[in-house]
């Protein structure tokens, strides 16, 4: 198949699944382009996520993630990482599917997110006094959708190259996991919403 046919990579999973940091690297490996799309709402609104939340409350917030979504979709050659809460719409699903795109789910041990989540300033949804309670109960609520929304689910509470690897197999490339390492320092300058290859 040619690469072009291949669609794009819709990166799925709980806060600090590593959607943005495995997209990054898969996105360079494989000469695709990457979008966060937390980062990209931020950049159009000229807000953070967190003031987004504050200011004008979820339910706004997630219609931005929606129009999003269905502006997304159309690009070629695209990884999006996703919000933890994007593909619990069923109809945003379905929008990244439509334009030919391939959800994966980073399943990742709660343990693992709860280590990495746990000095998180940036997070709405975890400025909270029980924040561990908070993740179980997302969790809880959040994983047969996460499941139900998949195309493919990847075992992630692996290196990022390995995970990388992973995914990019399933999505029909053959390279070795030495392809996805990152012997660089991720660039401080390139955290823009929209990243061409
Ligand atoms: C959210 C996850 C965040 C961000 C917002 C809401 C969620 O994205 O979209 O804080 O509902 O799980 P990350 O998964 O990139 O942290």
């Amino acid at each position: 198949m040619r690469r072009e046919d291949r669609g794009n990579i819709i990166l799925s999973g709980f806060m600090g699944s590593g959607k943005t940091t495995v997209g990054r690297v898969l996105a360079r490996s494989l000469r695709m382009h990457f979008v966060d799309m937390d980062r990209y709402i931020e950049e159009k609104a000229g807000r953070s996520v967190k003031e987004i939340f504050a200011e004008n409350g979820e339910a706004y917030f997630r219609a931005l993630e929606a129009r999003t979504v269905r502006e997304l979709a159309k690009e070629k050659r695209y990884v999006v990482a996703s919000g933890g809460g994007t593909l619990m719409d069923p109809e945003n699903v379905r929008a990244f599917r439509e334009g030919g795109g391939t959800v994966y789910f980073l399943d990742v041990p709660a343990a693992a997110l709860k280590e990495r989540l746990k000095n998180d300033t940036k997070r709405p949804l975890l400025q909270v006094p029980d924040r561990n309670a908070v993740i179980d109960r997302l969790l809880l609520e959040r994983r047969p959708k996460y499941l139900a929304g998949a195309d493919r689910i990847v075992e992630a509470g692996a290196p990022i190259s390995v995970v990388a690897q992973r995914i990019a197999a399933l999505h029909g490339y053959d390279l070795p996991e030495t392809a996805f390492r990152t012997h660089r320092r991720i660039r401080r300058g390139g955290r823009r919403g929209k990243e061409r290859a």
